[in-house]
């Protein structure tokens, strides 16, 4: 199991802060933001980690994280030249994935919690392609899931302005090694992106699809704004 950090991007939700530095890198409590999902890889075992961000921003992350050897880690590192899209992730990573499966997280999202932790193992040991859902207020700013009466996912949404449910997905997926040929399939939507949101779709259409609720028990922050 490979694992990979995306944090790139322009954070331009948070300008002026971001204009001069990553927000990937701006402290939260005391350590910077990108220690928080880093340590979810690896609480998770996984110890090759492929660290992604802008061309300029890349070596911030470099200085900080050097290769890993002080922790008995391996970080290495790539460019994604323009934010093409959160899929592009997989892409960039195929050369560093070879063959084997891959845990993605968002550098600005924050987890804690037991069922994290657990939720990862199982999504880890099954194999396949997961995801996890988290309650929110404001379901509209996220990808959504929408359920049938069953309860069961039926499709997933990229911010519905009419939300079918409360249940976002979250910026931790766990995929087979076919999602990097998956992602290579995808043309960029309206907003002109390749989505992590239709890799999803393409393994919850074939029944491929793990999803796994997060409670309120545990925590998890989408740190994209103030
Ligand atoms: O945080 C969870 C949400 O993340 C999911 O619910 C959505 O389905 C998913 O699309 C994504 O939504 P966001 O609107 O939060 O994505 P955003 O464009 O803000 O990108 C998330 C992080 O990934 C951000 O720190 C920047 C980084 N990024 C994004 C893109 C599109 C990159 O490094 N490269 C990119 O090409």
């Amino acid at each position: 199991m490979k694992g990979i950090v995306l944090a790139g991007g322009k954070g331009s939700r948070l300008y002026p802060i971001t204009l001069g530095v990553s927000k990937q890198l701006l402290p939260v409590y005391d350590a910077p933001m990108i220690y928080y999902p880093l340590s979810v890889l690896l609480k998770a075992g996984i110890s090759e980690i492929l660290i992604i961000s802008s061309p300029d921003q890349l070596p911030g992350f470099q200085n900080l994280l050097g290769n890993g050897s002080e922790i008995g880690v391996s970080f290495s590192y790539a460019s994604q030249e323009a934010p093409r899209g959160i899929a592009e992730a997989l892409i960039i990573a195929e050369t560093f994935i070879e063959g084997d499966s891959c845990t993605l997280i968002l550098g600005d999202n924050l987890f804690y919690g037991d069922g994290v932790e657990m939720g990862l193992q199982k999504a880890i040991h099954s194999g396949g392609a997961s995801i996890f859902s988290y309650p929110v207020k404001d379901p509209e700013r996220y990808g959504v899931i929408d359920f049938d009466a069953a309860g069961d996912p039926q499709d997933i949404i990229e911010k519905p302005a009419n939300a079918p449910s409360n249940r976002a997905v979250t910026g931790l997926y766990v995929y087979p090694n076919s999602a990097v040929d998956v992602a290579k399939g995808l043309k960029p939507s309206a907003r002109g992106e390749i989505e992590i949101t239709d890799v999803n779709k393409h393994y919850l259409k074939t029944g491929n699809l793990q999803v796994i609720g997060l409670s309120k028990s545990d925590s998890w922050f989408d740190t994209g704004t103030i």
